[in-house]
């Protein structure tokens, strides 16, 4: 058989051509490129090593021994740069990935408080200026209470004026000592009228902001959860005069010097006479106007009995405003849903600026 052609100084300078770029692979990727080019097989070292078997028996000892050293020496250098390249690489995503501990993390976003509240926090703040009391009355209250104590009898129509969640299996008992009525959700803060009247006595100058709840669907400017301010005076001589520039002040003070208030009959169980009260605003969109502000009007004598009062001793004025419309008016805001929502955004909006 003749020998194939094998020329031992060809391949070693091919291995060593090839441990020569292997060492200088820059990348794992390139280091693979020279592992076939050099010992794949159209290499040189292949080759020969198909050579070997059509050798003489002497040649074939000593290129058997030249291409094994050959390739000791080729996986030899392969396998240091392999490891080389593999712990740089290891480094570099290490480095990466790094983080640093020391960096100050925000794990507890800042919140912002509910435009509703800092509003309920200014009407308060304007009636403790004025020398008032605020008082707050209980969610959970007795239909005693919330209808009774109002001037709303039994089968009075008004009682369906409010669309009240009435509370299954309780009966009030409380501080005032009334037992036995049924509980409802309270449909507006009117019952703290005859509470603060009960608890506190005349002269009485009372203001009380709070939760109301209604069976409204919530829509663009309805919700069944929402807020109200009450304000009751009872004292000796007041007249609906006094309601009056109670009213116009607190415009002024929610709205601007230019808010004023403006009153058209109505009726409440609860006042005798009773008033729309509209609000004169003049940022309006679409131009100045009035607008439906609250209820008010001088509190029926038979609210001030029903609480123990004289009225012929005392008489007193009350209102009623929304807090929801008193922020949607004042921020022009248009949608309820963005009142309840709870969305921080919304909120933070309204922190700008202090
Ligand atoms: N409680 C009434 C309501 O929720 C508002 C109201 C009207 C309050 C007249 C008053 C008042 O104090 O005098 O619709």
């Amino acid at each position: 058989m003749a020998e194939v052609e094998f020329d031992p100084a060809a391949v070693t300078d091919e291995v060593s051509e090839g441990i020569g770029e292997i060492r200088e692979a820059s990348d794992l990727e390139e280091l693979k490129a020279l592992k076939s080019r050099y010992s794949g097989a159209g290499s040189a070292m292949a080759r020969a090593s198909r050579a070997i078997g059509s050798l003489s028996a002497d040649r074939k000892k000593t290129a058997g021994q030249l291409i094994g050293k050959l390739r000791a020496d080729f996986g030899r250098a392969y396998g240091l740069k392999e490891g080389q390249l593999q712990q740089e690489e290891e480094d570099r995503r290490l480095r990466a990935e790094r983080v640093d501990m020391t960096l100050p993390v925000d794990r507890k976003p800042q919140g912002a408080r509910h435009p509703l509240t800092r509003l309920m926090e200014d009407v308060e703040d304007f009636f403790v200026s004025m020398g008032w009391r605020i008082a707050q009355g209980p969610e959970l209250e007795a239909e005693w209470y919330n209808f009774d104590a109002l001037n709303f009898g039994p089968d009075h129509p008004a009682r369906q004026m409010q669309d009240t969640f009435y509370v299954k299996g309780n009966q009030a008992r409380d501080a005032a000592g009334f037992v036995g009525s049924n509980m409802v959700m309270r449909t507006h803060t009117s019952p703290d009228q005859a509470r603060s009247l009960i608890t506190r006595g005349v002269p009485l100058y009372v203001a009380c902001t709070g939760r109301v709840f209604r069976t409204d669907e919530l829509d663009a400017t309805h919700t069944p959860v929402f807020h109200q301010c009450e304000a009751i005076a009872v004292d000796e001589h007041l007249t609906m005069a006094d309601l009056k520039g109670v009213l116009d002040k607190l415009a002024a003070a929610m709205f601007g010097p230019e808010a004023r208030t403006r009153l058209r009959p109505s009726y409440f169980p609860f006042t005798e006479p009773s008033a729309e009260m509209d609000l004169w605003f003049p940022d309006r969109k679409g131009g100045p106007g009035w607008i439906e502000w609250g209820g008010c009007g001088m509190v029926n004598p038979n609210v001030l009995r029903s609480a123990g009062v004289d009225p012929d001793k005392y008489s007193g004025f009350a209102f009623g405003v929304g807090m929801e419309r008193t922020l949607l008016l004042r921020h022009d805001i248009n949608d309820m849903h963005d009142l309840v929502e709870g969305d921080v955004r919304f909120s933070q909006q309204f922190e700008m600026g202090e």
